[in-house]
C-alpha cells in the first residue's frame, strides 16, 4: 500500500492539537497544547478566550507536530482539520490555519467531523479493528451510540436528549466543589467513595430505546446536596461522586449492552473524553467479557481531544476520495454522517 501521510489539526474546544498520521493507524507525532489551566479560573471553557489562545499556539503546535514526525510539510499528502461540531471561534482558527497551510504547500484539504475523529481513535489503538462495529462516544458535548457500518459510514442508534455525559460530570463536580474539569476529578475521588451510598436515578427516556438523559441525574445530585445541607447532614464528597459516577456507568453500559444484543454486533468500542474514566472502562470490560463481545478502547490520551484521531479519520475519507476546497468553513452544529458527497 502506498504511504499516505496526513497532517491533522484539531481546535474545536480547548485543546490546540496537531499530529502526523500514516495510513490512518500509525501516529508519527501527536502534539496537544491543553488550555485547561486557563479555563479553570472561570470554571469552564470561555469560547472567546479559547479562540485567542488557539491563535497564540497553533503555529508552534503545528510546527512541532511536523518536526516530531521527522518529515516536512512538503512530504504530506493532505492537511486535515476538524470543521465541526464545536465552538465556532475555536473551529475557525483551525480551519483558517489549515486552509492557508494547504494552499501554501499546494496540498489537498480534508474537513473532518470531530465525533468521527473520536471513533477513529480506535483504529489507531487497535490495528486489526475493522467495521462493522458499534461505538459509544461519550464526551463533553456528545453522547452517541453509533453503528459504524463502514469506514466513514455511520448510523446514530441513540443520543442524549439533554446534557452530554461529560457535561454532567463537569456540572456535578462543580456542585460538590471539585471544580473544573470535572470528569478526571470525579474519577479520582470516586475511587475512595462508596458507589452504593446514595441511590441516584437511572434515567429512562421517552424517545428511542437507546437515547440517554443526564439532566435528571444532575438535578437529583443537586437536590441531594440541598436537602443534606438543609438538614445539617454531613456530605461525603467521595460517596456523592462515586454514586453519581455509578449511575452514569449503569446507564451507559445498560443501553450499550441492550443495543449490542438487539443489533447482533460482536465488536464494541468506546471513545471520547469520558471513555478515559477508569470505572467506565472496567465496567465495559466486564460486561463485554460476560457476553463474548470483543471490546476496543483507546488509551486515555487518545480519548480526550487530540489531532491524531482527526488524522486517522481523514485517511479513511481520503481513501474514499474526499477532497475539500478552500471554501471549507466551520460548521458548529455539524451532524454525523452529513457530508457533501452523500
Ligand atoms: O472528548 P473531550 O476531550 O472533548 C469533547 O469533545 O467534549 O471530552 C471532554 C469531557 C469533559 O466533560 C471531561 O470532564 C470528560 O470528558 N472527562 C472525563 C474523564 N476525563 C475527561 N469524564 C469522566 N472521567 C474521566 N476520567
Ligand atoms: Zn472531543
Amino acid at each position: 500500500m502506498a504511504e499516505i501521510n496526513i497532517l491533522a489539526i484539531e481546535s474545536s474546544c480547548d485543546e490546540t492539537a496537531a499530529a502526523v498520521v500514516r495510513n490512518g493507524r500509525e501516529v508519527l507525532s501527536n502534539v496537544i497544547y491543553s488550555q485547561i489551566d486557563l479555563h479553570t479560573l472561570y470554571g469552564g471553557v470561555v469560547p472567546e478566550i479559547a479562540s485567542r489562545k488557539h491563535i497564540d499556539k497553533i503555529n508552534q503546535v503545528v510546527e512541532k507536530a511536523i518536526a516530531d514526525s521527522g518529515m516536512e510539510l512538503k512530504d504530506m499528502d493532505a492537511v486535515a482539520v476538524t470543521y465541526g461540531p464545536g465552538l465556532v471561534g475555536p473551529l475557525l482558527v483551525g480551519v483558517s490555519f489549515a486552509k492557508a497551510l494547504a494552499y501554501g504547500a499546494n496540498l489537498p484539504i480534508i474537513g473532518v467531523h470531530h465525533i468521527e475523529g473520536h471513533i477513529c481513535a480506535n483504529y489507531i489503538a487497535n490495528k486489526e479493528l475493522e467495521p462493522p462495529f458499534m461505538c459509544l462516544i461519550v464526551s463533553g458535548g456528545h453522547t452517541h451510540l453509533v453503528k459504524v457500518a463502514d469506514y466513514g459510514k455511520y448510523e446514530i442508534l441513540g443520543k442524549t436528549e439533554d446534557d452530554a455525559a461529560g457535561e454532567a460530570f463537569d456540572k456535578v463536580a462543580r456542585a460538590i466543589g471539585l471544580g473544573y474539569p470535572g470528569g478526571p476529578k470525579i474519577d479520582r475521588v470516586s475511587k475512595s467513595g462508596n458507589p452504593e451510598a446514595i441511590k441516584f436515578p437511572r434515567a429512562k427516556v421517552g424517545g428511542s430505546e437507546y437515547d440517554f438523559s443526564f439532566s435528571g441525574l444532575k438535578s437529583a445530585v443537586l437536590n441531594y446536596l440541598n436537602t443534606a445541607s438543609m438538614n445539617n447532614e454531613t456530605i461525603v464528597t467521595e460517596d456523592v461522586a462515586a454514586s453519581f459516577q455509578q449511575a452514569v456507568i449503569d446507564v451507559l453500559v445498560g443501553h450499550s449492552m441492550e443495543a449490542l444484543n438487539q443489533y447482533g454486533f460482536k465488536k464494541f468500542a468506546i471513545a471520547g473524553g469520558v471513555a478515559s474514566n477508569s470505572g467506565l472502562r472496567e465496567a465495559f470490560e466486564k460486561a463485554c467479557a460476560e457476553r463474548g463481545i470483543e471490546f476496543f478502547l483507546p488509551p486515555p490520551i487518545l480519548c480526550t481531544d487530540n489531532a491524531a484521531m482527526i488524522g486517522s479519520a481523514a485517511f479513511f475519507e481520503y481513501e474514499r476520495g474526499l477532497r475539500n476546497g478552500l471554501d471549507l468553513n466551520a460548521v458548529p452544529n455539524l451532524k454525523l454522517g452529513e457530508r457533501w458527497y452523500e
